[in-house]
């Protein structure tokens, strides 16, 4: 597996790779786990080469501190992207990528100002930012996304819709640890203690989409949610909804594909996860 630093020598590293064949992007920000090992692996699946991006994006972090503590592994990341049979990884650096007098902001309406977008300002406008800014760099055929950040990628597919970008983006299912817990970097930063209390995430969403999906009320089926998650030590709710899968909105009455959604705080990591949910009730 080739590495290039920067953007000196990506072109030419990434027309090596052959004109012919198709090429997937896999963007992330290092830290990898086996839910990035099954981006990679996706995209084995669907395209000829793949380019795995690790760039740690100042502009997504809405909080300095969040910045700091997140978790930077590059050494093993780069090990396991290549036995995970990566072909091309690319290191772009912050003076690459925001030198000075950078000016420019791509921005996504509506379906950025809910959940999210509510809770950490300007975060979607950096990761739209800096996504297109790989599109651009590497011009992939398709690029792959984890379903964990499921506002993310729906972001992400109405930017490439709507630029026009001739670009397929697939979302593959968030990988759970055995207990349920959605692997994130984050989850590096728990104590041994709120590790264990972390499954409760994962319980309280998977009991909501049962009760909802046997035909129970949303409203009380979202508070014993909120509830479950109290009783299981978890701080800050940040949000806890059943939304419409493609727009986000949230759902009163359960119908068609929808989302569970939630963002807790487990002392001072904040913790995201999502759950389809799907009624036929109509
Ligand atoms: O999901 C992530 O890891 C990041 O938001 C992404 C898409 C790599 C952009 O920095």
């Amino acid at each position: 597996m080739q590495i290039i630093r920067g953007m000196k020598g990506l072109r030419q590293a990434v027309a090596a790779l052959g004109d012919e064949g198709s090429i997937a992007l896999v963007p992330t920000m290092g830290a990898l786990h086996d839910g990035h090992l099954a981006l990679v692996g996706e995209a084995l699946r669907r395209a000829d080469k793949v380019i795995a991006t690790i760039f740690v994006n100042p502009l997504q972090f809405n909080d300095k501190g969040d910045l700091d503590r997140y978790p930077r592994t590059e050494e093993e990341d780069a090990a396991r992207l290549e036995a995970a049979g990566c072909d091309l990884l690319w290191i772009p650096s912050a003076e690459d990528f925001y030198p000075d007098g950078f000016g420019t902001t791509v921005h996504v309406g509506g379906l950025t100002e809910r959940w999210e977008g509510e809770h950490r300002p300007g975060h979607f406008d950096g990761v739209t930012t800096v996504v297109a800014k790989l599109f651009t760099g590497v011009l992939p055929d398709i690029a792959i996304f984890g379903e964990k950040d499921f506002q993310q990628l729906a972001i992400i597919r109405r930017m490439t819709a709507d630029l026009g970008m001739p670009i397929e983006i697939v979302g593959v299912p968030t990988v759970r640890a055995e207990d349920g817990l959605a692997l994130s970097s984050r989850n590096a930063l728990l104590s041994d203690d709120e590790r264990r209390r972390a499954r409760g995430l994962h319980d309280a969403l998977a009991s909501a989409k049962r009760a909802i999906e046997a035909g129970g009320d949303v409203a009380p089926a979202l508070d014993e949610t909120r509830a479950k998650l109290e009783i299981s030590g978890f701080g800050k709710v940040d949000y806890v909804a059943l939304v419409d899968a493609e727009t986000l909105e949230p759902v009163e009455n359960a119908t068609g594909e929808m989302r569970l959604i939630a963002a807790v705080f487990l002392g001072k990591v904040r913790l995201i996860d999502n759950m389809r949910v799907v009624s036929d009730t109509v």
